[in-house]
């Protein structure tokens, strides 16, 4: 299929413009009725798989970075996991690499907690408790608590996730925790599971963020019991995921908050945008400028290696390789993300002008 793609400029140019990517050429009328025969699927399917292969292809030898070992049990992690998914917004799933390996979701787990603050408080409640501005600080940072008495930061730094938790109704520990477990189920279409292992090192070793939950609590940005909201953030970093649970997680977000893959509505279709524009501006951190210039996607890394990147309407796409850079930021998944986004004409700022 990919032979007779390339030997098909008129169905390439089709393709392109069924697809909305850009193409060099202009486009007549037969490649329109080109792009409407039974081949298009296909070949965007190949285009897809194509671009999954070379990425994984490209950056399994890579070795640069460490796995996070500020949490013990993230350190033992097997560094040479690399996986890759994609999932379109009419359910595909596409995989290369190791999808099957699960890592502790971490960082990741901050934009379903948003997710279900929003549809239980509105988006308001958010922007009014910790904000939805980027910091431009490391993600546990105390001096960005410090610098607004814990507001105008967003849910996707420490203190605002830790804020956001403390945000989820519920009568005790184990109804709050229950809903949060099956909200992210929802976006992944699966029932997920805690890694006990990585929560006990993780709560064992989690003073700052103690103190953080703390000092939310004391700029009256968590109403009672921070240190419960710092144990039920805990945990939900702790929960297990694989790459293709992360691609439809984000595919949830591409598809305007329906999980393509179970056809369930799992969050207002109104809220998703707004969840979007933190991601895009805070999702990895103070590293988001950087990474936005390069893709133009909304996205969330967690120190267990996972990225998830959204191209609304266009896909869900997420990668597993544990090895950060100094931001806390998957490596691998950084480049394989922005080399397959590219070449599926993923960035929704890449426009050309009008004739
Ligand atoms: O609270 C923490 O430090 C971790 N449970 C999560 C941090 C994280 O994933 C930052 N992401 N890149």
């Amino acid at each position: 299929m990919r032979v007779f793609l390339l030997g098909s400029t008129a169905l390439l140019a089709a393709f392109l413009f069924a697809t909305g990517l850009q193409a060099a050429a202009p486009i007549n009328e037969a490649d329109i009725d080109a792009a409407l025969n039974s081949k298009t699927r296909t070949l965007q399917e190949a285009e897809i798989e194509a671009a999954l292969n070379a990425a994984i292809a490209k950056y399994k030898t890579l070795q640069e970075g460490a796995n996070a070992d500020y949490i013990p049990a993230l350190a033992k992690v097997d560094p040479n996991i690399f996986g890759i998914a994609l999932v379109t917004p009419d359910g595909q799933v596409f995989t290369a690499g190791d999808v099957k390996s699960e890592v502790s979701i971490q960082s990741i787990s901050k934009v379903f907690t948003a997710a279900l603050v929003m549809e239980e408080s509105g988006p308001e409640a958010i922007q009014n408790n910790m904000g939805v501005d980027a910091t431009g600080q490391v993600f546990n940072s105390i001096v960005a608590v410090e610098q607004y008495k814990g507001a105008e930061m967003n849910p996707l730094v420490n203190a605002g996730a830790i804020a956001s938790t403390s945000m989820v109704s519920g009568k005790s520990r184990e109804e709050i925790w229950n809903k949060i477990l099956n909200y992210y189920g929802e976006f992944a279409g699966r029932k997920l599971s805690v890694n006990e292992e990585v929560f006990k090192s993780e709560a064992e070793t989690n003073q700052r963020n103690q103190a953080i939950g703390k000092l939310m609590y004391a700029y009256g940005r968590i109403k009672d019991n921070p240190d419960q909201a710092t144990d039920i953030y805990t945990e939900q970093c702790s929960v297990n995921v694989n790459a293709r649970d992360l691609a439809i997680m984000a595919a949830t977000l591409a598809n305007g908050g329906k999980n393509p893959v179970t056809g369930k509505q799992v969050m207002r279709n109104e809220n998703v945008d707004e969840l979007l524009a933190v991601m895009a501006t805070a999702g990895l951190y103070d590293d988001s400028g950087k990474w936005l210039y390069a893709t133009g996607l909304p996205a969330k890394s967690g120190v267990g290696g996972g990225i998830i990147a959204v191209s609304p309407g266009r896909f869900g796409i997420a990668v597993i390789s544990p090895p950060l850079d100094a931001a806390g930021n998957s490596v691998r998944a950084q480049k394989a993300i922005a080399d397959v986004s590219n070449a599926l004409g993923g960035n929704p700022y890449a426009v050309t002008p009008a004739k």
